[in-house]
C-alpha cells in the first residue's frame, strides 16, 4: 500500500507540471472542447460518505478496489480532496446539495475519459498512437474494458479486466470463437499479441510482421543451412523455402492466427 500511496503523489504532483501541455494535446487532436475534470466549478470535495445514501451498493463494492486506497493531498482547486469517487469524478458537493441526478454537476467518466488521463498519462498517449481503440473519437470508452468500481473483485487484475478474452469477446467474435485447432497462444490472451490500447504497429500488434510469431516458435539452424520452425524446414537448401514467400501470416500460410476450423497449421 505504502508503495501505491507514493505513486500517486507523484502522478498528482506531475499533473500540475503537465496540465498544460495535456490541454494542448486535446485541443490539437479533439474536435470538441474538454475541461480538464474533476474540477467542477463552484463544488468542493465532500468525501465517500456523502455517496453512501444514495449509492450504497457501488460505495461497499468500491472499498475493496485498488482506487479506493488512493490518499491524495490536493493543491489549489484541489484543496480538500481525500481521493474515494471523486478522484474520478470531481467534487461531490453541488451534486450532493442538487439531491444527485443525472449530469448534475457529477462528472461520468465513460463520456469524459480526460478524467481517467488525469492519472493514467500515460494511456492517453497509448489512444494516440497510429493504430488505437476508436475512444478519442467517442466510440468506446474505458469502461468497454475496465469495471471502475470492481464487481468482479475476486480477479487477479484487481478487478480490472477479469478475463480478457472475454472482455474482447463482446465485440470480436470472429476471433473469440472456439476452434477445432486452437492456437495455443490466444488461450494465454490477446494481450500477448495486441497492444490493446494503441499501438504504432497496424492491428494494434506488440511486435510487427514476423517478428510477433518468432517470440514464441525459435527458429533454428538445421544442417546444410536450412532453418527450421516447430519441427519444419522454413528455409535453406530444399523444397520448404516458406521464409522467402513473405510473413508468417501475410503471405498466404498460416492466415488463421486466432485458430482453425480446417487446418491444425492455422490455415483457413
Ligand atoms: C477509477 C475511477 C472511478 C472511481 C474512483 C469511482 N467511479 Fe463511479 N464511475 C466511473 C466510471 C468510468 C463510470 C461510468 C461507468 C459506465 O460505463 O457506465 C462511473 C459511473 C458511476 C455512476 C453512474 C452509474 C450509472 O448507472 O450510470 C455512479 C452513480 C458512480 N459512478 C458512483 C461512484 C461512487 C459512489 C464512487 C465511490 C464509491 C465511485 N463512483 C468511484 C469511474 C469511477
Ligand atoms: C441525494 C442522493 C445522492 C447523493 C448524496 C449522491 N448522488 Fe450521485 N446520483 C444520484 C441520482 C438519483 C443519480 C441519477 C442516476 C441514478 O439514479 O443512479 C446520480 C447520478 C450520479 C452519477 C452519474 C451521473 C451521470 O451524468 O451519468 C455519478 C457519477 C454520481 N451520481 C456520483 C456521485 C458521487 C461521487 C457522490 C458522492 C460525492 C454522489 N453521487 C452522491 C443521487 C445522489
Ligand atoms: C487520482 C488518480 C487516478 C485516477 C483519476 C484514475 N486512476 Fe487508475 N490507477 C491509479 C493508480 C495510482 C493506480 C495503481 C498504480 C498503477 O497501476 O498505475 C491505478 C490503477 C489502475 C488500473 C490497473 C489496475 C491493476 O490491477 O493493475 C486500471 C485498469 C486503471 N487504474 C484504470 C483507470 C480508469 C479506467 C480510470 C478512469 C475511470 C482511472 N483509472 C482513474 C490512479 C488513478
Ligand atoms: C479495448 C479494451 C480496453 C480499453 C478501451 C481500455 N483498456 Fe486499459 N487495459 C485493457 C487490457 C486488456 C489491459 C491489460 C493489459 C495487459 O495485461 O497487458 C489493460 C490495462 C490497463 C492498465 C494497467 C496496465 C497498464 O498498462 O498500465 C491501466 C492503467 C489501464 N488499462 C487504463 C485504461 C484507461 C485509463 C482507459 C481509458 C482511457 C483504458 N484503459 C481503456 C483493455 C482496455
Ligand atoms: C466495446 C467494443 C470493443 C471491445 C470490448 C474491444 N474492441 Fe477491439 N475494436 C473495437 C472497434 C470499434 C475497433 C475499430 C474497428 C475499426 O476501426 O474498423 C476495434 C479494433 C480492434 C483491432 C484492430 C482491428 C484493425 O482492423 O485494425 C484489434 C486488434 C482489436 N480491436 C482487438 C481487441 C482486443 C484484444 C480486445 C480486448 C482487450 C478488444 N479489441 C476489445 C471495439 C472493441
Ligand atoms: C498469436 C498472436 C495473436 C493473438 C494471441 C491474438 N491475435 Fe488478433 N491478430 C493477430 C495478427 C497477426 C493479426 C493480423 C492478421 C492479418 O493481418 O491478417 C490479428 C488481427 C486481429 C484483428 C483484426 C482482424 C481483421 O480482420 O483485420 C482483431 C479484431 C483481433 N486480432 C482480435 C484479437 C482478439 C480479440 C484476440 C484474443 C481472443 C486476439 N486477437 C489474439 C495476432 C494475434
Ligand atoms: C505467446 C506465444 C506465441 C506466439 C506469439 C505465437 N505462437 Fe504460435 N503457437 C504457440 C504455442 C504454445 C503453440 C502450440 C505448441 C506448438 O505447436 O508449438 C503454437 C502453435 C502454432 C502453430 C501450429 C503448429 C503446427 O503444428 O503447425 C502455428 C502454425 C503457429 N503457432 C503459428 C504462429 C504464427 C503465425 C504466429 C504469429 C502471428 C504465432 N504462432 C505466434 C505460441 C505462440
Amino acid at each position: 500500500m505504502k508503495q501505491l500511496k507514493s505513486t500517486t503523489s507523484l502522478t498528482i504532483t506531475a499533473i500540475g507540471v503537465l496540465a498544460t501541455a495535456v490541454l494542448v494535446i486535446s485541443c490539437a487532436t479533439v474536435k470538441r472542447v474538454v475541461a480538464p475534470p474533476p474540477i467542477i466549478p463552484g463544488a468542493k470535495f465532500v468525501g465517500m460518505d456523502q455517496c453512501t445514501a444514495c449509492h450504497e451498493s457501488i460505495v461497499k463494492n468500491f472499498k475493496l478496489t485498488q482506487h479506493s486506497q488512493l490518499e491524495i493531498s490536493g493543491e489549489g482547486d484541489r484543496v480538500g480532496f481525500a481521493g474515494g469517487c471523486e478522484s474520478c469524478h470531481g467534487p461531490g458537493s453541488l451534486h450532493v446539495d442538487a439531491g444527485g441526478g443525472r449530469g448534475k454537476f457529477i462528472v461520468n467518466p465513460k463520456k469524459e475519459p480526460e478524467s481517467c488521463f488525469q492519472c493514467h498519462l500515460d494511456k492517453k498517449a497509448e489512444f494516440h498512437l497510429q493504430y488505437h481503440h476508436p475512444l478519442i473519437e467517442g466510440k468506446m470508452s474505458c469502461t468497454s474494458c475496465h469495471d471502475p468500481h470492481g464487481a468482479n473483485i475476486n480477479t487477479p487484475k484487481g478487478a480490472f479486466v477479469a478475463r480478457v478474452n472475454a472482455q474482447c469477446a463482446q465485440c470480436h467474435r470472429e476471433q473469440t470463437k472456439p476452434h477445432v485447432f486452437e492456437h495455443e497462444a490466444v488461450r494465454e490472451g490477446c494481450v500477448t499479441c495486441h497492444q490493446v490500447h494503441g499501438s504504432i504497429n497496424p492491428k494494434m500488434l506488440t511486435e510487427r510482421d514476423n517478428n510477433l510469431c518468432l517470440k514464441c516458435h525459435a527458429q533454428v539452424a538445421g544442417l546444410s543451412g536450412q532453418v527450421f520452425i516447430g519441427q519444419m524446414p522454413h528455409a535453406g537448401f530444399g523444397p520448404s523455402q516458406f521464409l522467402q514467400r513473405g510473413g508468417c501470416y501475410s503471405a498466404g500460410c498460416h492466415t488463421a492466427v486466432h485458430g482453425s476450423d480446417l487446418n491444425s497449421h492455422l490455415r483457413y
